[in-house]
């Protein structure tokens, strides 16, 4: 049932990046997608076309999907809460639009100001025009299994979105554990759902790492057939509205869980652990992936070592 090849889909650039305090050069984003794609990623969440209002750090988004230099094979994708944002994102020529709903009531309102139902008829619009346009839509459902203000979430609210999201028509189903109180039967449990209304092809988990259950929750979720996951170069990030949730899952620890299985991922992770010392050091702090760490420790013994 375990896939042999996992696609990764980078988050780091976008769910990285928004929850930084100070601002983040346009310059160093397109740097870290460029390294990024020479590492092999071939799915790249770039920024997001949200309220600069809400989230100020991804106010730079048309700057950024203007220079870079697009790479063949390479998906490009963008988030996009409603028709002004997609309006705003397809003049910069995404591959795929991600709309966001969550498995929560309160979460909603505070992360897109509306309720869930009135989220989903918001989509409706934006997954048609992204459709007319010819872009792919991928949804993320949020606190899938857990919510920072309500608390436990089931799998039938869970369902409930999943469900909703593919009558309006959205093509790839995320499962997304926002603030990372997931462990994996209930991951498996959440991700089922999906399954129940998408193939395994289009259906993606989308783990942050806060309770330090990410890998063991992807690993659950491999069980199942699922090949498709978010992660975060450096394990950048968490969401500016879950506070104290921390980074997705950390690119290169996914990477260095499914080399080591003997799965492929089509990504080098040395020119991987580079993207991601690239950026730690523009924002002056050490990488968070621990397969980074060890690795950036082992080639500087190396270098003393040598003569
Ligand atoms: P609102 O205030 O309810 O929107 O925000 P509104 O329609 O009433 O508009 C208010 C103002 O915002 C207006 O401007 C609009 O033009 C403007 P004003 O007249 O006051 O000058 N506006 C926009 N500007 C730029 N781009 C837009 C846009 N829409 C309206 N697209 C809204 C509603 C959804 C816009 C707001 O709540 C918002 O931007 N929220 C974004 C929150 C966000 O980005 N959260 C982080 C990403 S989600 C995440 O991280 C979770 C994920 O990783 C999965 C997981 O881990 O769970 C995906
Ligand atoms: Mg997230």
């Amino acid at each position: 049932m375990i896939p042999s090849r996992v696609r990764l889909v980078e988050v780091g650039p976008r769910d990285g990046l928004q929850n930084e305090a100070g601002r983040v050069a346009a310059a160093d984003k397109i740097e870290l997608v460029q390294r990024l794609q020479a590492a092999g990623c071939r799915e790249i969440e770039v920024t997001s076309f949200v309220s600069p209002k809400w989230v100020p750090q991804m106010a730079d988004n048309a700057e950024v999907m203007a220079g870079l230099s697009r790479q063949a094979g390479v998906r490009y994708s963008v988030l996009t809460p409603n028709l002004k944002g997609l309006e705003a994102a397809l003049a910069t020529r995404p591959d795929e639009v991600v709309v966001f709903a969550a498995a929560s009531e309160a979460f909603s309102r505070r992360n897109i100001n509306c309720s869930i139902a009135e989220s989903i008829e918001r989509f409706a619009p934006v997954v048609q025009a992204a459709h007319a346009a010819g872009v792919k839509v991928r949804c993320a459902i949020s606190c899938a299994l857990g919510c920072p203000y309500q608390g436990e979430v089931g799998a039938d609210a869970v369902e409930q979105v999943v469900r909703q999201m593919a009558a309006i028509g959205v093509d790839h189903c995320g499962i997304a554990d926002t603030i990372g109180v997931g462990t994996p039967r209930r991951a498996q449990a959440a991700m089922e759902r999906a399954l129940k209304h998408y193939p395994v092809d289009e259906v993606s988990g989308h783990f942050h790492d806060t309770y330090g259950q990410a890998l063991a929750n992807i690993l659950a979720c491999l069980e199942l057939g699922v090949s498709t996951f978010d992660s975060s170069v450096a394990g950048l990030g968490g969401c500016p509205y879950a506070k104290g949730a921390t980074g997705n899952v950390a690119s290169e620890d996914l990477v260095f869980m499914l080399h080591g299985m003997g799965i492929e991922t089509g990504i080098d992770l040395d020119a991987l652990v580079d993207a991601g010392a690239f950026i730690s050091a523009r924002l002056g702090r050490e990488p968070v992936s621990r397969a980074a760490k060890a690795l950036l420790a082992r080639r500087a013994a190396r270098r003393e070592a040598a003569p």
